[in-house]
């Protein structure tokens, strides 16, 4: 039997700052290099509920869109949580989140959500509100490292 960890990463971006954020929770995903964690990378769009059955942890990121997450987010969440409910209890999970000036809305309404899945949020949100710092990619590349490391020592 196989102990590759999967690592699931759905993203939604409509101007690209978000995924600019997602490119470096990637980069951070796969700096382990020859790691035994198997990324896999979908839109908001195409992410389905096989892809979170699939996964052992994954990380969320998403614009905040009225005070809430994106749509396409949320469609994701719509279309995957009947699916999953009792099948992914206890998985981890992190957030990113780009806003304009606020994002508490958005980690709001993921929490609730991912709270009825039961899965375990393991590590503070990345979240970029206001003008948007290049600086802070880092953070996003640490968010990354942290989940695929995580899942390969078996910590979470
Ligand atoms: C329709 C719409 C609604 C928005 N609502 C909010 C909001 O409620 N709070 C906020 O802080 N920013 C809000 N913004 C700003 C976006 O969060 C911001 O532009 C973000 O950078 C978009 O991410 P993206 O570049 O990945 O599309 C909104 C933007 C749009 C287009």
């Amino acid at each position: 039997m196989s102990d590759r960890k999967h690592l699931l990463i759905v993203y939604h971006s409509q101007s690209g700052t978000t995924t600019r954020m997602a490119d470096a929770v990637i980069r951070g995903a796969r700096s382990l290099g020859s790691a035994n964690v198997d990324v896999r990378i979908r839109t908001a769009l195409d992410a389905t509920a096989e892809d979170l059955l699939w996964s052992d942890g994954f990380i969320l990121g998403t614009p905040e869109n009225f005070g809430y997450m994106s749509g396409a987010m949320k469609y994701f969440l719509d279309r995957s949580f009947y699916e999953c409910i009792d099948r992914i209890d206890g998985r981890p999970y992190a957030l990113f989140v780009r806003a304009g000036n606020d994002g508490t809305g958005a980690i709001a309404s993921l929490r609730r959500i991912l709270k009825g899945l039961a899965v375990r949020e393991v590590q503070d949100p990345v979240l970029i509100a206001g003008k948007f710092h290049a600086a802070r990619l880092e953070e996003c590349e640490n968010l990354g490292t942290t989940l695929a490391a995580g899942l390969e020592a078996g910590v979470f």
